[in-house]
């Protein structure tokens, strides 16, 4: 993969990639001594068109680490391939990070949560319906078959509870299940993703780290932004307004999780 553009512009690599999900792009404004580069101007890179997601790879320091962060991400209902959907994650590993954060907004299907609950990704479903690697294989970039299972680190897992714990944060623990989106879900189909054992409905994350595993990424912690109740026993609805409201109340919790994370990862 041809990284020299990116790399041009920067003085070190870096080694922990984060993915900012909606609502959550503040973060990568508080990397320090920050070399931000739009994707417009990043070769092969689309044009994100989600409100709220600036559409940039910010690299820059954070916790003593180098850190390259993407604010905006791609998703499958913007119409874009599922190849364009995870270009970012092969450019990120190729440009040094070994470590992933990926984060999202999501709704909360196990009635445990609460607006705001952080769910540390213990597993995903893959119920969009397709597969970004789907298609000829790159040896080059990854196996033809590559193992997914354990991709969720269980030590980063272990160690976000601890830091939950020390700094407060309403932390949980689950599994996320993708959707394509971009309608939100009926209530049926609600209480059939709780069925088939999922806690937070999204429609993002899967495809990028199925990617993460495919080239080789060490390590996967993967945090959800509980936005909404989606337990699917009330006729409240999702709503896009309520979903950045969310996000926005959460943010001090959620900088400070990604933040002390990246210090320890
Ligand atoms: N469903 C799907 N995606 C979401 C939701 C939801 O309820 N909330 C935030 N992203």
């Amino acid at each position: 993969m041809k990284t020299k553009i990116i790399l041009s512009k920067i003085t070190e690599k870096p080694t922990v990639a984060v993915v900012l999900g909606s609502g959550l792009g503040d973060f990568a404004d508080t990397l320090e001594n920050a070399v931000a580069i739009k994707y417009t101007d990043i070769p092969h890179f689309p044009a994100s068109t989600v409100k709220g997601h600036a559409g940039r790879l910010v690299i820059g320091k954070k916790a003593g680490k180098v850190v390259v962060a993407m604010q905006g991400r791609f998703h499958f209902y913007e119409g874009h391939h599922m190849q364009t959907v995870t270009f970012a994650m092969r450019v990120m590993h190729a440009i040094g990070a070994d470590d992933v954060i990926v984060t999202n907004a999501a709704g909360g299907l196990n009635p445990k949560f609460k607006v705001g609950s952080l769910m540390l990704m213990t597993d995903h479903i893959n119920f969009m319906g397709t597969n970004p690697l789907i298609g000829p294989n790159d040896e080059e970039l990854g196996p033809r078959f590559p193992a997914i299972q354990g991709i969720y680190n269980k030590g980063l897992i272990e160690e976000a509870e601890k830091v939950g714990k020390e700094i407060g944060a309403p932390v949980e623990k689950g599994v996320y299940i993708a959707v394509t989106g971009p309608s939100y879900e009926t209530g049926a189909e609600l209480r059939a993703f709780r069925v088939l054992g999922a806690d937070a409905v999204g429609m993002s994350t899967v495809p990028e780290v199925i990617v993460a595993a495919h080239c080789g990424v060490k390590r996967v912690l993967g945090i959800s932004l509980i936005t909404n109740i989606a337990t699917g026993e009330s006729e409240t609805k999702a709503t896009h307004a309520e979903v950045v409201e969310a996000a926005d109340k959460a943010k001090v919790y959620f900088i400070k999780l990604v933040e002390t994370m990246i210090g320890r990862m």
